[in-house]
């Protein structure tokens, strides 16, 4: 059974706990990282969390929902080897994978709805890397994160 982690702020609770009921029907292992309440919270707090659960191998890939995806995501892209895309639709969330090898997926809860929500999940969890001329493109990404 393959674990995942998932992280929200306030404004991701609700459709969080429809993706973890999701991944559980699904099989997954679901990792909770907070934000466990409605309570105003600051969305860094739990993109970190979740992320360093994919950085530190914990889990392979992780899902991060606040109210645009926005804050959420830049968050998670800011540990070292997370390659987090905020996808709103079914096509960049098979290309962010097969592209970019992205190893945690952002949603917008004020943007897209819960059943595309859910499609776009399904879809960044089935879609495979294509490795070839876009692995060169991964290691160019992780020579900026190491420079810098
Ligand atoms: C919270 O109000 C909101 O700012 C947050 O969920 C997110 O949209 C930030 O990027």
């Amino acid at each position: 059974m393959e674990k995942i982690v998932i992280g929200c702020d306030h404004a991701g609770l609700e459709l969080k706990h429809s993706v973890i009921s999701h991944l559980q029907k699904k099989g997954f292992d679901v990792i909770d990282a907070g934000t466990y309440t409605q309570d105003s919270c600051d969305y860094p707090d739990f993109g970190y969390a979740a992320a360093k659960k994919v950085a530190d191998g914990v889990v392979k890939r992780g899902i991060v929902i606040c109210g645009t995806g926005i804050g959420i995501s830049i968050s998670a892209n800011k540990v070292k080897g997370i390659r987090c895309a905020l996808c709103g639709d079914l096509f960049s969330a098979e290309m962010t994978r097969r592209h970019n090898n992205a190893n945690m997926l952002a949603l917008g809860a004020r943007v897209v709805s819960q059943d595309l929500a859910l499609q776009i999940v399904d879809k960044f969890l089935e879609t495979p890397f294509e490795g070839g001329r876009h692995q060169k493109r991964i290691e160019k990404m992780m020579d900026i994160e190491n420079k810098n």
